[in-house]
């Protein structure tokens, strides 16, 4: 399927899933309801794992809800032509995801009391994740080299536009009461911790049967294994299952150390330029 990425507002988005009339809907009429608590993230920083711990803290640790509730269904993304549809069904308290940077979001979060959680991954380990969804995602351009993928993502020129712009924008509400920010690397050395950080950011009371239940069930060999989470029953249309799974590896920097996952060998990333913090 041959497309062109569109542009909106500086950022590129695909045809599949977006148009200009759906994201300024997004973005000027989407209602934010103030228990609404949104995830939002750069693509692959570990926005599904968050759902999966979201879709469990709203359920007491119960796993039922994630073994029968495909997960975009649970927590939709709104700025998409599926999400806009799928939100409706979706009862307050809400879990709404999103991919936007900071200056697309709905502008009506800004007068709510909605709350995000913002999850990070560092650039490294997202570049190979994109790097592999690409191929198989119909949605998303394949790349031509690994090398002209790395250039696209270091200037900013792939969906979602740059990964540092992104993390810069979102972190200018770093210290709003609303927003919470917690990396991917945080959540896999220390789950239990982070996911009782989220339960006092959500001030939802826990017990260490609820930590541990959600830790359990979000792992990575548990999404990997529910059909409801990874992405298995993802239609043709979306997911070229033939090339390769949405729950890859599941690896970030401390574990690569061991693993030495592919991250390693990308040509240096130099951060400091852009630091967001
Ligand atoms: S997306 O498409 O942008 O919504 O992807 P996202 O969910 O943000 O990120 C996908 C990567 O997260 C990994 N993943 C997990 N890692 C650890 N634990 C759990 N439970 C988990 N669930 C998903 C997934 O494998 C992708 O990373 P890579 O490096 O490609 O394996």
């Amino acid at each position: 399927m041959s497309f062109d990425y569109f542009m909106y507002k500086g950022v590129r988005f695909s045809p599949g899933s977006y148009s200009e009339e759906i994201l300024n809907f997004a973005e000027n009429e989407f209602q934010v309801l103030d228990d609404d608590v949104y995830i939002v993230t750069y693509p692959k920083s570990g926005t599904n794992w968050m759902i999966e711990i979201l879709s469990l803290l709203k359920k007491d640790g119960d796993p039922t809800w994630c073994n029968d509730v495909l997960i975009w269904l649970r927590a939709p993304w709104y700025e998409t032509r599926e999400g806009q549809s799928q939100i409706k069904d979706v009862l307050p308290p809400r879990v709404v995801t999103s991919h936007l940077p900071f200056h697309i979001f709905a502008k009506s979060f800004f007068k709510s009391k909605a709350k995000i959680i913002y999850v990070l991954r560092n650039p490294r380990d997202i570049i190979v994740s994109l790097y592999y969804f690409s191929k198989i995602i119909c949605h998303y351009k394949n790349p031509a080299s690994f090398d002209k993928f790395f250039e696209d993502f270091v200037h900013g020129n792939l969906l979602y536009g740059s990964w540092f712009d992104h993390v810069k924008g979102w972190m200018q509400m770093k210290d709003n009461s609303n927003f919470f920010y917690i990396t991917y690397e945080e959540l896999q050395e220390d789950c239990q911790g982070s996911v009782k950080k989220i339960c006092n950011f959500l001030q939802k009371d826990y017990d260490a049967k609820l930590i541990e239940s959600v830790v359990k069930h979000s792992s990575f060999h548990a999404m990997k294994n529910n059909k409801m989470s990874n992405y298995s029953l993802a239609t043709e249309e979306f997911i070229d299952h033939s090339k390769g799974s949405f729950m890859r590896k599941g690896l970030g920097l401390l574990r690569c150390i061991d693993e030495k996952e592919t991250a390693r060998s990308c040509p240096a990333v130099t951060l400091q330029s852009h630091s967001a913090f």
